[in-house]
């Protein structure tokens, strides 16, 4: 890897584990989909009925830099805008007079009774979007009675997050170079009771908002999590310089299969794999004996020019063939979109920036509020479908184009 991606990659690594300085500078040049912070004040949604009304009250309440870092996407933001444009290229057609008057939505994850098909994605710096961060989504995550994604990147440990609230909670791994400190990690993650390990295999953010903000996460919050997991060589004093370095030595960005064989050798808990697009990558992880394949883009924040999830999911599902369990993340902004996701073969999908700009908005209190809302819109997707449950729905209610 040449100096300047190493550079650009282990400093996007940094920012997302919250190590840099923020600096409020400058603007996206793709912030088209992105609104401006005041911009919408005006229009102000006093009462949400939708997420993207999140989207505006967090850009009028977060500093840009913080708002920004959520929102973005990867240089020209294609698979951003795509992520929720392949959604809206799928139409929904419903049979008539099913007579089905209610829904029920609750389904297994990993076995796991869960009250809805929408889990809690893992999202890093979140005490940066409300002060108390994961353990407010934690809590409103178990509320809802669904998995809470405790990302890698959070200013709280794992400890203090899984004793937040009883709910399920998923833990996700990026992956330390040094293995005795990956395996600390996973022992303290199956020790205070989360149910599955993620493995988030598609790292590299390349956000231009973030490298014209040269945006952070708050150092010290994340300084006491690595030294939690045992990365003592990292002190409250060091500079951005210092931290780069740190993270080219720490993060192993170029890990390859072999890492499930060890890992699998280390916890017991099901192995979950994020990042997955191509079919082929799909059988490997099954026979690899994974036990659950995210269909991700990372939300449109790593590659720019990578196709939608939703394009990807159907090939994957058939290639999977039931031997997994497939999920998707990446544009869920409806709950026709769940729907959409489930007939096409997803067990459940995952919500990033939903409940991030929830958090940002109104705490514990805005992300339950964004699950309730898109759990009401999928009773309604369900009801007007004729599917009184989960299993009911079938891609014969979609026309693709
Ligand atoms: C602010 C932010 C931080 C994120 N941090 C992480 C992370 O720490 N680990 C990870 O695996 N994925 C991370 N992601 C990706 C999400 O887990 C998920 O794949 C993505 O947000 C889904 O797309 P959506 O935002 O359109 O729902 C992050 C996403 C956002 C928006």
């Amino acid at each position: 890897m040449d100096r300047r991606t190493f550079a650009q990659r282990v400093s996007l690594g940094a920012a997302s584990l919250g190590l840099l300085q923020t600096a409020d500078t400058g603007r996206s040049a793709n912030a088209a989909e992105v609104p401006q912070p005041g911009e919408y004040d005006k229009n102000l949604p006093r009462e949400p009925v939708k997420v993207n009304d999140f989207q505006t009250l967090a850009a009028a309440k977060l500093p840009k830099a913080t708002f920004e870092y959520i929102s973005g996407g990867s240089a020209d933001e294609i698979t951003l805008r795509e992520n929720v444009a392949a959604f809206q290229r799928i139409r929904i057609l419903p049979p008539l007079l099913t007579g089905v008057a209610s829904a029920d939505p609750s389904t297994t994850v990993l076995k796991q009774a869960v009250s809805m098909p929408i889990l809690l994605a893992p999202v890093a710096g979140q005490q940066m979007y409300h002060p108390h961060g994961a353990l407010a989504a934690a809590r409103a995550a178990a509320a809802a009675g669904t998995v809470y994604g405790i990302s890698s990147s959070v200013g709280h440990s794992v400890e203090e997050v899984t004793a937040a609230s009883t709910g399920p909670k998923w833990f996700q791994l990026y992956v330390p170079k040094d293995r005795k400190v990956a395996r600390q990690l996973v022992e303290r993650a199956e020790k205070s009771g989360v149910k599955a390990i993620i493995v988030t295999v598609d790292l590299g953010e390349w956000k231009d908002a973030d490298r014209r903000n040269r945006f952070a996460l708050p150092k010290e919050t994340l300084v006491k999590h690595l030294r939690d997991v045992g990365f003592t060589q990292i002190v409250d004093s060091m500079s951005y310089e210092e931290i780069l370095a740190f993270n080219g030595q720490a993060w192993d960005l170029t890990f390859s299969w072999d890492f499930f064989d060890w890992l699998r050798g280390i916890t017991k808990l099901p192995l979950i794999i994020k990042g997955v697009l191509r079919k082929e990558d799909a059988a490997k992880a099954v026979s690899l004996g994974l036990n659950g394949i995210v269909v991700s883009n990372h939300g449109g924040r790593r590659l720019d020019g990578m196709p939608a999830t939703i394009e990807m999911l159907p090939e994957i599902v058939q290639t999977v063939a039931g031997r997994a369990e497939v999920y998707l993340d990446g544009g869920i902004r409806r709950g026709t979109d769940v729907l959409i996701a489930l007939a096409l073969g997803a067990r459940a999908v995952l919500i990033g920036r939903p409940y991030a700009w929830a958090l940002g908005a109104n705490g514990e209190a805005g992300v339950r509020t964004v699950l309730n809302l898109l759990r009401e819109e999928l009773l309604n997707a369900m009801v007007t479908t004729g599917c009184a449950k989960i299993s009911d729905i079938q891609p014969a209610l979609l026309r693709r184009p």
